[in-house]
């Protein structure tokens, strides 16, 4: 016998009342239902939650046992973050389930908390940052569905986005071109400082793609590539569904820390924008390569030589992601956050 479950079959007192909380409340989608008798709800491709109604559940199991206390087990719905865990529960409460233990930080490292359903069922709602919690997520991430409804889907791009190589960026029917100029609309609003607005964005068409392509590859044997390499990019290159250069241009006087901020405020529109088109489904690939110490770049951007105190930021190539890859930090919170908060401060300044 494989591992495996494919139903969590719980007897419900009254189905339309599970009906309600589930299906009305929740938003879940029945996949089947008998009015009265029995509700399917599919959780998965391959995982099935059945109300079925306790008489019948009866006839058929035998006597369900009674007593109070908590039922022996429970079901768990594990989201992408803390925050998630929160959004979740008031969703719960929202739809008349009732909170049985509020969600706290766990021993264990995640954080959750648990409500009931009308029958008393009992469901944890967890954020598991641990290994296992993690893949749990990426699967659901590789099948598709990246947010969870009313999850707040700002922090669900920022931690969900990653980068994704060329190779793997395919276009398809799924691939809206249009949203390109709705994210450049949200790249735009990055923050800037004295509003020099540094950032240009160039969406090539088909031509101009290959046409990039071609000098990258000749660009990379030029500078000592194997042949065989110089191919294999112009055919990633080449191949993704769409390129978009993001420039950005300092005045002539201006300082080096204007320099540094312009480049710092056009490094956060194209952020801007990868996130923008992460949420619409569209991943990206953030690229800096030397393409443009080929001498017929600028032209092909439609000047004929680098325009004055313009440097590229980004070359981003888009697409529909083929496959995500594996979240990659090396360092963790604590490693990067100094929290102060009941530290106290001494006459010296220091902790
Ligand atoms: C300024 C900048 C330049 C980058 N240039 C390249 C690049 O030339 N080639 C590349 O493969 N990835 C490049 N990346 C993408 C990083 O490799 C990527 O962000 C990193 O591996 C972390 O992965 P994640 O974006 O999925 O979190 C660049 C990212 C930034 C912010």
């Amino acid at each position: 016998m494989d591992a495996k479950v494919n139903f969590i079959t719980l007897a419900v007192a009254d189905v339309g009342a599970s009906r309600a909380f589930y299906v009305d409340g929740l938003g879940w989608e029945p996949a089947f239902e008998a009015p009265g008798e029995i509700l399917f709800i599919s959780l998965s491709p391959t995982l099935v939650l059945s109300l079925w109604c306790a008489v019948s559940f009866e006839e058929e199991v035998g006597a369900i046992r009674a007593g109070s206390g908590m039922p022996p087990f429970t079901l768990a719905h594990n989201v992408e973050s803390p925050e998630a865990v929160d959004v979740v529960l008031a969703e719960v409460i929202e739809a008349g389930g009732a909170i049985l233990k509020p969600a706290v930080q766990r021993d264990w490292g995640g954080y959750s908390g648990y409500f009931t359903d009308p029958d008393g069922f009992v469901w944890e709602v967890a954020y598991n940052p641990g290994p296992i919690g993690a893949s749990l997520m990426e699967a659901e991430g590789l099948l598709g569905r990246r947010s969870h409804r009313g999850v707040n889907e700002v922090v669900d791009a920022i931690r969900s986005r990653r980068s994704v190589g060329q190779g793997l960026l395919m276009g398809g029917p799924g691939l809206d071109h249009g949203v390109i100029n709705e994210a450049v609309e949200s790249a735009r609003w990055a923050p800037n400082h004295k509003r020099t607005e540094p950032w240009r964005f160039y969406l090539l068409d088909e031509g101009r793609k290959a046409r990039l392509a071609d000098l990258w590859a000749a660009q990379l044997v030029r500078t000592g590539s194997k042949p065989e390499r110089a191919e294999a990019k112009r055919g990633a290159w080449s191949g993704v569904s769409g390129v978009l250069v993001v420039t950005c241009t300092s005045a002539e006087d201006a300082d080096e820390k204007t320099r540094l901020e312009d480049y710092a405020a056009t490094a956060c529109a194209v952020q801007n924008l990868c996130l923008h088109l992460w949420s619409k489904g569209i991943a990206t690939k953030w690229s800096t390569a030397a393409v443009d110490d080929h001498e017929d770049f600028w032209p092909l951007l439609g000047h004929p030589r680098e325009p004055a105190g313009t440097r590229i930021v980004s070359l981003v190539f888009y697409g529909l992601a083929r496959e995500l890859p594996k979240p990659h930090r090396k360092l963790g919170l604590a490693d990067v956050l100094t929290d102060f908060r009941g530290a106290p401060l001494t006459d010296s300044g220091q902790g």
